[in-house]
């Protein structure tokens, strides 16, 4: 049984010892899930990745999606909002609150693909990469922007669709204030 956040990121995701420790250095487990939309808390980007993950096994089951390696869903869930390791900081003044700190790559899952393939050294495959850069849907997206969303939708439609749609079941449905089991066995702190 998969129950802590090392066994998840080695055993489903794919990550050596020295990726763990680089992560780690980075702030994964104690970075919030946003500034103040859901789980805007100690831990919450671990928790929402799981809950994304979660989502994204169950989905692609339904829709018969197909991902190149076996834990892909994982892969993507848990990688894909990397980027918050480095754009939120914890303000000092006591209040629990984080304010927005411009993340060295732009772009919110541009930015997640070119930290888990060029800082953190993890080979993600094309339609995963292609999942975690377009996991936002349409959202924010103009001129330009919608029509490389829409080249993308062509290549890797199911994938796209089944990764925005698992991120956003899991920051609407599933995060309302209760932690998920992976926080109850230890795994998130
Ligand atoms: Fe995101
Ligand atoms: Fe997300």
């Amino acid at each position: 049984m998969i129950s802590t956040l090392d066994e998840i990121l080695t055993a489903k995701v794919g990550l050596q010892p020295y990726q763990l420790l680089k992560l780690r250095s980075w702030g994964y487990d104690s970075a919030p899930a946003s500034k103040g939309h859901h789980l805007a808390v100690r831990g919450g980007l671990v928790e929402h990745s799981y809950n994304v993950s979660k989502r994204l096994e169950e989905i692609s089951k339904a829709l018969k999606v197909e991902w190149p390696r076996e834990h892909s869903t994982w892969v993507v869930g848990m990688l894909h909002d990397l980027v918050k390791c480095r754009c939120y900081r914890l303000r000092q003044d006591g209040s629990g609150s984080y304010d927005y700190v411009q993340p060295e790559y732009p772009g919110h899952g541009v930015a997640s693909v070119m930290l888990a393939t060029v800082d953190l050294g993890f080979c993600l495959l094309p339609a995963e990469a292609a999942a975690i850069t377009w996991h936002m849907g349409a959202f924010g997206l103009q001129g330009k922007a919608l029509d490389e969303f829409d080249a993308a939708l062509n290549v890797y439609p199911a994938q796209i669709i089944a990764t925005h749609t698992a991120d956003w079941a899991a920051a609407r449905l599933d995060e309302s204030g209760d932690f998920s089991d992976l926080r109850s066995k230890g795994g998130a702190k």
